[in-house]
């Protein structure tokens, strides 16, 4: 079938294909454990899905305003004010069907074919994709294992060209779970102010941070007025399939931003977003709770990755991914990969799912029970063995 040029440039996601795999293998009676998965396998609070069942009840089921009704972007920015001690009006939030969409309308809206875009690699692929189909061209900077999976400052002010003209960053980071340093985003902020440069900090993972604390590159001197900040309720408030996120960014950026949801998803569904509010208004031990739960198992499943031989891996510091190097085992990425679903049945993404220096790496989530955790630690350290 012939479609556009762009569109052949468009992939789909390597997690989406492994679970495939692995559905396949378990319709024929295996039994696989999911380590492949990136959303919490926590319930909704309970009180944010009444809130949203209440809204569809009271009939709160039309059309909303584009940019996300009055409550919820108040309510948004409010809490970004708070956590990040800056001013933020609802005014520049815009609320969207996922995170995911502010990533596709800032590209859409700021890169012009033959622009170049630095992302870290390895790094959440949709950035990568969407340079691609706007047809910019992608500058990778490299995330090194020895600097427990942050940039090298050196590196990174090698990529800058008078080309550049969006960095996109994300901590806690998806896949490695490393969370920046105020110095990592003050070098970023520095190169941005002086060349005039955009700013998208992927945020998603902002509540599930371990050491230290999430910072925003927006709170910097100067930073909001170049910066779109990527939140989301998935991670967060176990809201993947709710599909709500969000956009902060400065108005007259907005004001095009809001051009691109009217002309494709009209809004955000309106009983939805009540229930964002709930997540945000609402009592936050649900994620707290979660949090705790998460670090346990981050203690458990490093420490038993570590115990096998030839692997080894670094502590993440955000997120619930581990990144272990597996060059000792001998085999590439994807082989590695498709031997531990085979053959130990367990579920994990091969590193170059998030780009060519992923290549000698493995991406396993930790969002899975303790229990389960340790059975596929067993059945990967046997595997291992049995190579
Ligand atoms: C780094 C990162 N950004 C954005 C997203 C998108 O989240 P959502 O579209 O569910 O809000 C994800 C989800 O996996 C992610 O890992």
């Amino acid at each position: 079938m012939e479609v556009t040029e762009r569109m052949k440039r468009l992939p789909g996601e390597g997690a989406i294909e492994v679970l495939a795999q692995a559905m396949a293998l378990e319709a024929e009676g295996a039994d696989i454990i999911h380590l492949e998965v990136g959303e919490p396998d926590f319930k909704t609070p309970p009180n944010v899905l009444e809130a949203g069942i209440r809204a569809l009840k009271a009939g709160d089921t039309r059309y909303g305003p584009a940019p996300g009704i009055p409550e919820l972007r108040e309510a948004i920015a409010q809490d970004v004010s708070v956590r990040l001690g800056i001013e933020v009006k609802p005014e520049q939030v815009v609320v969207t069907p996922g995170g995911k969409a502010i990533a596709f309308f800032t590209f859409l809206a700021l890169l012009e074919p033959g622009d170049e875009v630095i992302y870290t690699n390895p790094g959440f692929p949709v950035y990568e994709a969407m340079t691609g189909f706007i047809g910019a061209k992608g500058i990778p900077l490299r995330l090194l294992e020895e600097r427990g999976f942050r940039f090298e400052v050196e590196d990174f002010l090698s990529k800058v060209s008078p080309k550049t003209r969006l960095i996109v960053i994300n901590s806690p980071h998806n896949p490695t779970g490393s969370v920046l340093t105020k110095s990592d985003l003050e070098v970023v902020a520095e190169v941005a102010v002086e060349r005039g440069l955009w700013i998208l900090s992927d945020e998603v993972y902002n509540r599930i941070i371990y050491e230290g604390e999430s910072l925003s590159i927006a709170s910097l001197p100067g930073m909001q007025r170049r910066t779109i900040i990527l939140d989301s309720f998935s991670k967060s408030y176990a809201m993947t399939g709710w599909r709500l996120g969000f956009g902060i960014m400065p108005p007259e950026l907005a004001s095009h931003i809001i051009r691109l949801v009217i002309n494709s998803n009209s809004c955000t569904p309106p009983f939805i977003q009540r229930a964002g509010i709930e997540a945000l208004k609402g009592p936050q031990e649900a994620v707290a709770r979660m949090v705790a739960a998460f670090r346990e198992r981050r203690e458990v499943i490093v420490e038993g990755l570590n115990s096998i031989e030839g692997l080894r891996t670094v502590k993440p510091q955000g997120a619930f991914y581990v990144f272990p190097n597996i060059e000792g085992v001998g085999m590439g990425s994807g082989e590695f990969a498709d031997y531990l679903l085979r053959e130990a049945g367990v579920a994990i993404l091969p590193g170059t799912a998030f780009g060519e220096y992923g290549e000698g790496f493995i991406r396993i989530s930790y969002a899975n029970s303790l229990d389960n955790i340790r059975k596929a630690l067993d059945r990967i350290s046997e595997a291992v063995a049995r190579l």
